[in-house]
């Protein structure tokens, strides 16, 4: 074979991709459950929309974006990330002209060009969801509420909710300061990375996996925040105390994307190694402005579907797995082609799904085939069942067979189905 897939990319199918598309069903539920609603949005957009909005000084714009030129000349970007976007259509749709609160969610691929590594790839898929138009920090809990309960909804239970406030630029001003007066100290401790950046934002130190010892002897941006600010964060602690989400405060999380004001906040996992954020977002009041638009507040979050699915817990995974074949035919004579494709469509039409066995092959290679398809029942269709005019229905976890007329068949499934065939939390 002459070619691979690009490094840090993945090809899904069979039961990674079944995995994945039940997985998202039930995350999809949990967003409209909460009043979210889909947003689509392309996956390139201008270069400059990152560049403004996730910050000229970030990992992400200057080493990971994928970037390209089209053939008219303009610079265009597969996105590393959706916020910028949502934002970009928002405005763009004029939906900031209807006022209230508008609730997104999206499901997609997104691109970093990062050191591929367990749990960082760089086409990888989020699910996130942004409020758009509320200062109020009761949305940034709800947006907390709402990216556990995508957990919850899961199975998980062990996770820990890491919390912060990065002000807004006018605290954000005097804390710079304050810092660089301190990174002057530490000038020779730094890696070189950080000794550059610390000129356009000293606060992407605290994003540098290298800089640990430096970062902890620094001053810390919640003993800087303006009263409203301060005022916000106090706010939204009180709220998680309220609803009983438990936290940890972490001075040192600033996140990797410069758009963010007051809340920041990241969900981990502690059974995933080096890659523990789940999940990670904030209130983001700046961007509107930062695209062109008015003054609007508003707060997201973003899950990464790789790591969800590397930690999800093993009975999730097992409920989840191999129910996409619901019934297999196995077809013990190629002249009962018309009578199997019938019956068939019979049983989809039924809401089932349905794999007919054409390959001619002997009884025990199709029954092997069902097994492999994840089938819950095969139908045996032969001469002689033609003959009764009906199906050997065999149940493929239990052993157990049973003979199924031909009319019987759609109500016989739907009622198995009802009992069995359905995911326990939903
Ligand atoms: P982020 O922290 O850059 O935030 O990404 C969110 C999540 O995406 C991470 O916690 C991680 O699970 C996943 N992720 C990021 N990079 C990779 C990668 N290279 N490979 C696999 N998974 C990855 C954002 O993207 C913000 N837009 C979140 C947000 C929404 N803030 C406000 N609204």
């Amino acid at each position: 074979m002459k070619f691979k897939k690009p490094r840090g990319t993945s090809d899904l199918f069979g039961e990674k991709i079944e995995l994945w598309l039940g997985i998202e069903g039930i995350l999809t539920g949990v967003m409209k459950r909460y009043g979210y609603t889909e947003i689509r949005t392309p996956i390139f957009e201008t270069t400059d929309l990152f560049i403004r909005a996730v910050g000229e000084g970030t990992d992400i714009v200057t080493k990971e974006m994928y970037t390209f030129t089209d053939k008219k000349g303009r610079s265009l970007t597969l996105r590393p990330e959706n916020t910028a976007p949502v934002m970009r259509a928002f405005l763009e749709n004029g939906m900031h002209r209807r006022g209230g609160i508008t609730r997104f969610y999206y499901t997609g691929p997104m691109f970093r060009y990062d050191r591929p590594q367990a749990g960082r790839y760089r086409q990888f898929h989020q699910i996130g969801a942004e409020a758009i138009g509320s200062a109020d920090p009761a949305v940034d809990a709800e947006i907390i509420d709402l990216s556990l309960a995508l957990y919850r909804a899961l199975g998980f239970t062990q996770l820990d909710v890491r919390i912060n406030s990065v002000g807004c630029p006018i605290c954000r001003s005097g804390y710079k300061k304050v810092l660089l007066k301190h990174l002057r100290e530490f000038e020779n401790d730094l890696c070189g990375a950080c000794s550059e950046r610390s000129i356009i934002n000293p606060l992407r130190i605290f994003d540098c996996k290298e800089c640990g010892e430096v970062k902890k002897r620094l001053p810390v941006i919640t003993e800087h925040l303006c009263d409203e600010c301060a005022s916000h964060f106090g706010k939204l602690r009180n709220l998680l105390d309220d609803v009983g989400i438990t936290y940890t405060l972490d001075p040192l999380l600033v996140r990797g994307l410069d758009y963010y004001t007051k809340t920041a906040f990241e969900i981990v996992h502690p059974g995933v190694g080096a890659q523990n954020a789940l999940c990670g977002g904030g209130r983001y009041d700046g961007l509107a402005e930062d695209c062109g638009g008015d003054s609007l507040p508003a707060v997201g979050f973003s899950a990464g579907m790789e790591r969800l699915i590397e930690a999800l817990p093993a009975e999730t995974a097992a409920a989840l797995h191999g129910s996409t074949v619901e019934v297999y035919v196995v077809l013990l004579d190629g002249l009962l082609a018309g009578r199997a494709l019938i019956l068939a469509r019979k049983l989809r039409e039924a809401g089932l799904s349905v794999t007919v066995d054409f390959s001619g092959r002997n009884i025990k290679k199709q029954f092997k085939g069902a097994s492999e398809s994840g089938a819950l029942y095969a139908a045996v269709l032969g001469p002689e069942e033609e003959a009764r005019g009906s199906v050997t229905v065999k149940d493929l976890r239990t052993g157990e067979q049973e003979d199924v007329t031909f009319d019987r068949l759609g109500a016989y499934f739907s009622r198995e189905r009802e009992g069995k065939l359905r995911w326990p939390r939903e």
